[in-house]
This record gives structure tokens, C-alpha cells and sequence, in this order.
């Protein structure tokens, strides 16, 4: 009898943990820092939050480069990665209201300008532009956000210069300026989202 309560408060608290769908596309630019972040956000909300992550093609490639497959297998209870753009059916499951919000982060040049263009191509694409579609908020943390030149790491711990192409600047800015989208400049901005939608009083 004691037990079947204690299964069902725990059933409970289960069914009350709102979702998050969290995107990683192949972008290596600041990806190992967004991974932390992740893990830091995961602790932190474990009893509100459900973080379910979902990677492109390419993010499933370009994680598996950086190392980290295993530390987001072991962190993060479902991890999911793309087999066309309706599956897993992501933009269904928000279009439903399945979730709070969509977050990409990192979110490479292409997936950036393909969302800001309205191109549903893939499974991420395709997820913001129909989450949009229904009202669901979408922030999203670009790699190329400012014009000049950045020094990024390389899966070997290198350090690499890249130009930021006024090219992609301009779909940041584009996307900037869509109804519900939020731009993040950088992965601590994150934690003031979860903040902002989890913890109102502490996020103003
Ligand atoms: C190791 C590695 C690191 C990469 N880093 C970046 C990056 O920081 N920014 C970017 O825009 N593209 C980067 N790319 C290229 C993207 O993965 C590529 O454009 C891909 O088509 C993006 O697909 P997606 O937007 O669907 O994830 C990287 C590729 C590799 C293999």
C-alpha cells in the first residue's frame, strides 16, 4: 500500500516535468562550452525540466568528432538524431504543444540561413519553422553572429581562425527580427532563458 503511493507520487512529479527540446546542429564553434551548459541546466531543473536533445546529421557527426557522444548518452535520458526532417516528428510534437520552447544551440551558418530563408529541409529546419508556425518560441544560438574574425578549436584542441562572412551576419539579423525568435550570443545566455521561463522571479 505505502509503496503503491510512493510509485504513484513519483508517477506524478514524472507527468508534471515540462519538456524542452534541445537541438544541436554541426557546428564545432563553442560546442564543447554548450555541452557543459547543458549538463549544468539538466541539474539544475531535474525536477521541472525534461531536456530531450536532438541532433542533425551533421551535429551527430561533428559530436562524435569533439568526443562527446558518450558524456550526452550518459547525461541526457533521450538523444535524438535525425533521419529526415518528419523524423523523429519533432515539428509535430511542438506544433502539439508537447514543449516549452525549441532551443538550438550550437546552430551552424547552414541551418541558421535555411530557418531564416523559411527552408524545412531537415529535421531541426523543419522543427522551427512549423514550431513557429504554432506559436512556440525558438531561440537559438548562431556560430557566425558578428562580422570579423573568430579563433575556434578544432576537435584535436587546435586553435583555427575563421572569417564571420557579413553573408551569414545578415540571416542572424534577418532571423532576429521574426516573431518569436530569440537570438543568443553566447551558451551562458542559456541559463538565463531556462531562468526566464522556469524560475520567473529570478529570470528578470
Ligand atoms: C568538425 C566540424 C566542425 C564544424 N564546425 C562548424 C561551425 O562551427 N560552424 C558552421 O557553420 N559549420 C560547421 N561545420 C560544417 C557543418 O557541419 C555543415 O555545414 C553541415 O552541413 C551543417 O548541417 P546542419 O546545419 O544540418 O547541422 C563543421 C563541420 C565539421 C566536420
Amino acid at each position: 500500500m505505502v509503496m503503491e503511493v510512493v510509485i504513484e507520487k513519483k508517477e506524478e512529479k514524472k507527468e508534471k516535468k515540462r519538456k524542452v527540446a534541445w537541438g544541436i546542429t554541426g557546428s564545432g564553434d563553442r560546442l564543447v562550452e554548450t555541452v557543459e551548459i547543458m549538463k549544468q541546466i539538466k541539474k539544475q531543473y531535474q525536477n521541472e525540466v525534461d531536456i530531450i536533445v536532438y541532433l542533425s546529421k551533421a551535429g551527430d557527426q561533428v559530436v562524435k568528432y569533439y568526443r562527446l557522444a558518450d558524456d550526452l548518452k550518459e547525461n541526457f535520458d533521450r538523444v535524438w538524431v535525425e533521419i529526415n526532417p518528419n523524423s523523429p516528428f519533432l515539428a509535430g510534437q511542438l506544433q502539439l504543444g508537447k514543449f516549452e520552447f525549441l532551443l538550438i544551440a550550437p546552430a551552424t551558418s547552414n541551418t541558421v540561413a535555411k530557418i531564416s530563408m523559411g527552408i524545412a529541409d531537415s529535421l531541426l529546419c523543419n522543427a522551427a519553422i512549423m514550431g513557429l508556425k504554432a506559436f512556440v518560441p525558438f531561440y537559438i544560438m548562431p556560430s557566425d553572429y558578428e562580422e570579423g574574425m573568430i579563433v575556434t578549436k578544432l576537435p584535436n584542441g587546435r586553435d583555427m581562425k575563421l572569417r564571420i562572412r557579413k553573408e551569414d551576419v545578415e540571416h542572424v539579423k534577418k532571423l532576429a527580427g521574426m516573431e518569436d525568435v530569440f537570438i543568443l550570443e553566447k551558451p551562458e545566455e542559456i541559463h538565463q532563458v531556462f531562468k526566464k521561463r522556469f524560475n520567473p522571479e529570478e529570470g528578470q
